[in-house]
């Protein structure tokens, strides 16, 4: 296969034709912009399998997304698109940057989804940017970011309905975007890689924040969101 381009987490070869991309899932954990940097065996066939539930989840509940199709435990066929470069962050409950930054107690529901954009830029940091700023250096038009908007809100109440169920608090979590056939569609993965998800009953992570705060059991952590999507979604 012809590698296009490898990232943290993932790998992208070349598809069946030229609007295609094979993405395989890496089991490479990477925290604070790669400065750490662990290999934790099944984490990108538990990533891939999580992600795969729910793409086919949204696009079930009219979310283009863009899945082809599943190809192995840690691949994938995806649409290729062009990529939005702005970073789509929900959250639900405070947590992370937004606790730190506003002084806000981690697990405090938030009154309102609150969605955010942050400039895709591992140079930068992935700094946090407006629409005014992102639409004055040409990344998006405003047209765009408002459909990023309507999306991202539209998926958070399928998602967090959908992780309710499952008994899963879905606090936070970053999606991305990309232009094809003229549509703006959901890409990359949604998984406890880019999810903050939290036990209903007993706020235990299960989720990435595990290896970025040394708390150790990040595979069962997976490992359980896994278990408990596939009992939501009766699969
Ligand atoms: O770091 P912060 O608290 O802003 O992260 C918010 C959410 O977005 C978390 O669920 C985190 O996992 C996700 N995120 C991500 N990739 C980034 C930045 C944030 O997956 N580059």
């Amino acid at each position: 296969m012809q590698k296009l381009y490898e990232g943290k987490s993932k790998i992208v070869y070349k598809g069946e034709d030229d609007k295609t991309c094979i993405i395989s899932y890496k089991d490479t954990a990477t925290a604070g912009n790669g400065a750490k940097k662990e290999d934790l065996p099944g984490k990108g066939r538990l990533n891939a399998a999580i992600s795969n539930l729910i793409f086919e989840y949204l696009a079930e509940n009219g979310v283009k997304t863009h899945l082809v199709k599943v190809l192995s435990e840690t691949s994938v066929l995806a649409k290729i698109a062009e990529i939005v470069q702005v970073e789509v962050i929900v959250r639900n409950v405070a947590a992370g940057s937004f606790s730190k930054k506003y002084g806000v107690p981690e697990g405090t529901s938030l009154k309102n989804t609150v969605v955010e954009f942050c400039l895709k830029s591992d140079e930068l940091g992935d700094p946090m940017i407006n629409d005014c700023q992102l639409t004055a250096i040409g990344v998006a038009t405003q047209e765009e970011l408002d459909e990023l908007k309507s999306a991202a809100l539209k998926i958070d109440s399928l998602l967090t309905s959908l992780f309710l169920k499952a008994g899963i608090r879905l606090i936070d979590y970053k999606l991305e975007f990309g232009k094809a056939d003229g549509e703006i569609i959901l890409c990359d993965e949604i998984s406890p890689d880019s999810c903050r998800l939290w036990d209903a009953d007993t706020d235990k992570k299960l989720d990435k924040d595990r290896f970025r705060r040394d708390m150790g059991g990040v595979i069962e952590g997976y490992e359980e969101v896994l278990k408990r999507l596939k009992e939501a979604l009766g699969k």
